[in-house]
Parts: C-alpha cells; sequence; structure tokens
C-alpha cells in the first residue's frame, strides 16, 4: 500500500512538472535565454554574473531589443526586460499613469521609505511637487553653486595637490565618492563632514551606503523568498543590509534632531545667516509632514533625506568616474576639452569655473553626454502595470509582469546610436552650427524620462563640469597599469575595484 502510495505521489508530482513545464514555454514566447525546469533561466544568468551589464547588452541585441526573462519555478521573478525606445516612451510618457514602481519594488527598496524614488501617484506627485519648489528656487542655486565652487577649490584640489606631490597613486573614484558625500551633506543637512581630506578618513556612512544599493541589486538576481529568508534569518547580505540601516537611520535621525535644536536656537535669536538654505532647514521649515506629530514629520523627513542622498550623491561619483576614465583613454578627446577651455578662458589662472561659464562648454557638454550615454549612474529601471496592456514592440503585459529597462544596454543599442554606438565619440553631440545635438529623453535615457524625469539633471551637468574642467586645467590623469575599469553589481554603476590613476601637472 504504502509503495502504490509513493508511485501514485511520485506520479501526480511528475504530471503536475510537466504541465507547469509546458505551461511556461506557453506564457514565456520571447525566452532570452534557455528555461531550464525547476531552476528556469536564473542559470544561465548566474553563469554571466562577473559580466552582468554587457551580458544582459548582448543578449538583448539579439532579441531585437526585447524579451523574457522567467526565473525559477514559483517564484515571482517574471521579467519583460527592454532597450526599445518606444516602449520606454510608451511606459514612461504616453501612458505613464498606468505604470508604476509597485508594492513590490518598495518591498526591495525598502531603505528608500517612502521618498520619492518608491512613492506612486498621491505621494509621488507631494515630493515631486515639494522637491521641485526647492530646487528651483534662486537662493538654493546660488547655495549649490557656492557649496561646489569652495569644495572644489579648498578641498579637492589641495588633497589633489597632495596626492600630485607625494608622486602616489590615487583612487578617483574614492575622492569623488569623498567629495560628492561632503557636499550632499553640506546642500542637504547644511553640514560639511570634511571627507575629503588628505587623510582620507574612514566613513562608516559611505560604507553603509554603498552596502544598502548593492543589496537592492542582489535583491534583484535571487528569488523573493530567497532573500526574504535571508532577511528573516539576518544572514549573508541581508545580514549586511541590516546593519548598514541601523547606520544610516542613526546618522540621519541624528542629524534631524540636531537641526531641529539649531532651528529653535535660531528662532530665539533670529541671528545666523547661512545655515537655512539647505534643504533638511527648508523642509522643516515648510512643515511639511508634520501634521501628525513629531515622529510622523521624522520619519518623513527621515525618507526625504535619505533619498536625496541616493539622488545626488553615487550617481555623480558614477558620473565623474567614468568620465575621467574615458577621457584619460582617449587622448584626442582630452585634448579637445582643453582646446575648448583654452579658446572660450584662455589660460585664465581663476582654478574654479562659475556654473555660468562652464555652461559655455559645447564639446565638455557633448563629451558628458557620452560618457552619460556608455555609463548611466543608473543603469536599469523598473515599472509595472496597473491595467494589461500591449507594448509598441508588440510585447503583452500585466499586473503581475515587471518591466526591466537597461539603460546600460540602450546606451549601445546601434537601432538608437547606430552601427559606432559602442564608440566614445563627443563629437555625436555636437551639431554643424557647434551646438548640442538634442536626443530625446527615450532615447538618451540616463536622466530617466517624462514625468518622473530626473529632477537634478542640470545642476549635475553644472556641477560636473566644474569638478571637470578645474581637475583637467592643472591636472592630466593617467589610469595606473593595470587597473581595469570593471562595472560593480549594485543599483548605481561604480567601478568595481575603483580608478587608479597617477596625477602630472600641466605646463601652463
Ligand atoms: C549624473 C547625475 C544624475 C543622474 C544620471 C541621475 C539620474 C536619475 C534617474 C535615472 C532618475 C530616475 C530614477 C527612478 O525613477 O528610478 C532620477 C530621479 C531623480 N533624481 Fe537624479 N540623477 C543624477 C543626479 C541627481 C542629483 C544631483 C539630484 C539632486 C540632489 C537628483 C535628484 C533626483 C530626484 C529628486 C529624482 C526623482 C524624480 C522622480 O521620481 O520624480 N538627481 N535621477
Amino acid at each position: 500500500m504504502a509503495i502504490f502510495l509513493g508511485y501514485a505521489a511520485a506520479t501526480m508530482v511528475a504530471v503536475f512538472c510537466i504541465t507547469h513545464f509546458f505551461h511556461r514555454r506557453l506564457c514565456c514566447r520571447h525566452p532570452l535565454f534557455t528555461d531550464y525546469p525547476i531552476l528556469g533561466m536564473l542559470p544561465h544568468l548566474l553563469r554571466n554574473m562577473w559580466r552582468f551589464q554587457d551580458f544582459v547588452t548582448e543578449v538583448l541585441k539579439q532579441h531585437g531589443g526585447t524579451g523574457e526573462f522567467t526565473g525559477p519555478w514559483f517564484t515571482s521573478m517574471n521579467y519583460l526586460v527592454t532597450i526599445d525606445p518606444l516602449n520606454v516612451h510608451h511606459v514612461m510618457s504616453k501612458s505613464f499613469h498606468n505604470y508604476v514602481k509597485g508594492p513590490v519594488f518598495r518591498d526591495i527598496f525598502q531603505a528608500f521609505g517612502d521618498g520619492i524614488f518608491t512613492a506612486d501617484s498621491e505621494t509621488w506627485k507631494f515630493n515631486r511637487d515639494l522637491f521641485h519648489s526647492l530646487f528651483k528656487q534662486k537662493s538654493f542655486e546660488v547655495f549649490l553653486e557656492k557649496t561646489i565652487h569652495n569644495k572644489v577649490q579648498n578641498s579637492l584640489l589641495p588633497v589633489l595637490d597632495h596626492v600630485y606631490q607625494q608622486g602616489s597613486v590615487v583612487d578617483l573614484q574614492d575622492v569623488f565618492n569623498r567629495f560628492t558625500f561632503d557636499n550632499i551633506c553640506s546642500i542637504v543637512l547644511g553640514n560639511d563632514p570634511n571627507c575629503l581630506s588628505v587623510d582620507f578618513p574612514e566613513v562608516e556612512i559611505e560604507k553603509a551606503f554603498n552596502e544598502a544599493e548593492e543589496t537592492i541589486f542582489h535583491r534583484h538576481v535571487v528569488p523573493r523568498c530567497v532573500w526574504k529568508l535571508q532577511k528573516w534569518l539576518k544572514i549573508g547580505q541581508e545580514k549586511k543590509m541590516a546593519e548598514a540601516c541601523i547606520v544610516l537611520d542613526e546618522f540621519i535621525y541624528s542629524c534631524i534632531a540636531s537641526k531641529r535644536e539649531d532651528l529653535s536656537r535660531y528662532e530665539e535669536n533670529e541671528t545666523g545667516e547661512t545655515f537655512h538654505v539647505d534643504l533638511l532647514t527648508n523642509l522643516m521649515r515648510e512643515g511639511k509632514g508634520k501634521g501628525e506629530g513629531e515622529a510622523h514629520e521624522d520619519i518623513f523627513l527621515r525618507d526625504a533625506v535619505f533619498n536625496l542622498f541616493v539622488a545626488g550623491r553615487d550617481t555623480l561619483t558614477s558620473a565623474l568616474t567614468w568620465f575621467f576614465w574615458l577621457v584619460a583613454t582617449n587622448p584626442l578627446v582630452e585634448a579637445k576639452i582643453l582646446e575648448e577651455m583654452n579658446e572660450k578662458f584662455g589660460s585664465n589662472e581663476k582654478t574654479v569655473l562659475s556654473a555660468e561659464e562652464v555652461k559655455k562648454l559645447v564639446y565638455l557638454h557633448g563629451a558628458m553626454c557620452e560618457s552619460l550615454r556608455l555609463f548611466p549612474p543608473i543603469p536599469f529601471e523598473r515599472k509595472q502595470a496597473l491595467k494589461a496592456d500591449v507594448l509598441p514592440s508588440g510585447h503583452e503585459v500585466n499586473p503581475s509582469t515587471v518591466i526591466l529597462f537597461c539603460l546600460y544596454s540602450m546606451g549601445r543599442y546601434e537601432e538608437i546610436w547606430g552601427k559606432d554606438s559602442m564608440e566614445f565619440k563627443p563629437e555625436r553631440w555636437i551639431s554643424e552650427k557647434r551646438g548640442n545635438v538634442y536626443v530625446p529623453s527615450y532615447k538618451f535615457i540616463a536622466f530617466n524620462a517624462g514625468p518622473r524625469t530626473c529632477l537634478g539633471k542640470d545642476s549635475s551637468f553644472v556641477q560636473m563640469k566644474m569638478v571637470a574642467t578645474a581637475i583637467l586645467h592643472k591636472y592630466h590623469v593617467e589610469v595606473v597599469e593595470g587597473c581595469i575599469a570593471k562595472p560593480n553589481l549594485s543599483i548605481v554603476l561604480l567601478m568595481k575595484d575603483g580608478l587608479k590613476v597617477k596625477l602630472t601637472k600641466r605646463e601652463t
């Protein structure tokens, strides 16, 4: 009897598995790779994890720009992966209201709370309007420019001078990380921690942000049940995430508390002048999130600060690092950037150019767009449909489909950029009239497209150009032998092993 029951159970399992296997085959009509029984397409992906971005790019090109990825059986790892600009335009702009980040996104990006990056509908609109109104204030623009200017003049250049005098090798990515971290602290909190200094102090919060971002990437490539279990057991990458969140929360909440104290002191004696333009002060002044008491307001402020840190820190570090790597490995481009600087400003002794001045540099702008095309700091985006829909590429989506846009692969897609899509060619951004060529955001998607376009786009270009001109004016940057520029596995595209360089002073 027991043997018979055993056979019956085994037969039922076998029939169930075979049915499920064929059901998957029918449902997944545009597979990106081989769909193995039980493990789905995961083995193929994991085998190529070491070259994740390039592998995804190759596969998508072979499949006409769009295809499906299905993970292990009975997991929710079902992605429609696309680099088709018409799909981007449809989801990000034309049918914007039908596509959301969704609850699963918020679960994966839990550390972001209810901030602007994870929010949908009314919460997103509220955050968007709030940040938009803060960013567009003239006083904020002036404060931002002054902050960047001072940081370049008083920290970045002195640190690089020191490195040059010592004749040592420096990790430029680490330098930019510290630079952007100090800046974002000044801009958001009104307080510069001075991480960018010649002794390169260890920065715990910095590491915590990186851990959190790597964990979020990890949550995209392992089944939900696996990372949930890891989280519950507090092991592996999830253990690091839990520890990182404690560090980050302690840091942000203590900043909120001390800012509140500063403000009450300021209101008492009405003196101070400069510290009240930072974003946290502005958010507190606006009293947003206050309605339901101090604890509620603190959560709102914590989420706002966390989201601004991620928005304005790593993205700029990534953009600057890849830009300098491309310029250092393309001497002709470097020469043209210098020629333009010389043409516009002569051998100006001024070390840091102003926001207005850097806007005149057309070729530099082209070189930066080109770098962002090839190495978009946020390499992928994710959306889910509220109602079933058909994308312009003909692929059907329903509310359970996760749509992944691969920004890195889009930047290398011949259909958009032509046969030379893999080449670093700033000239493609320069028009015959020596202006910059406009490319719609659904093709050049580094800053996202549609109503959720990056709010820091213009200020990012200004900051990057101020940094780039200040460094290139003084130094020739040489990548040291053996330093391989390899993307990391995270939600922000940094260099896995940093960018190790040596500096040589330019003849003036
Ligand atoms: C090179 C630098 C930057 C790049 C490439 C970049 C790129 C992006 C991208 C791709 C998004 C969409 C993210 C998503 O929806 O998942 C985004 C959103 C956003 N960015 Fe940036 N960003 C940069 C710098 C900045 C800076 C410096 C700030 C300001 C501090 C900023 C503020 C924002 C905000 C507030 C959003 C949310 C917009 C929304 O959802 O409505 N970004 N950015």
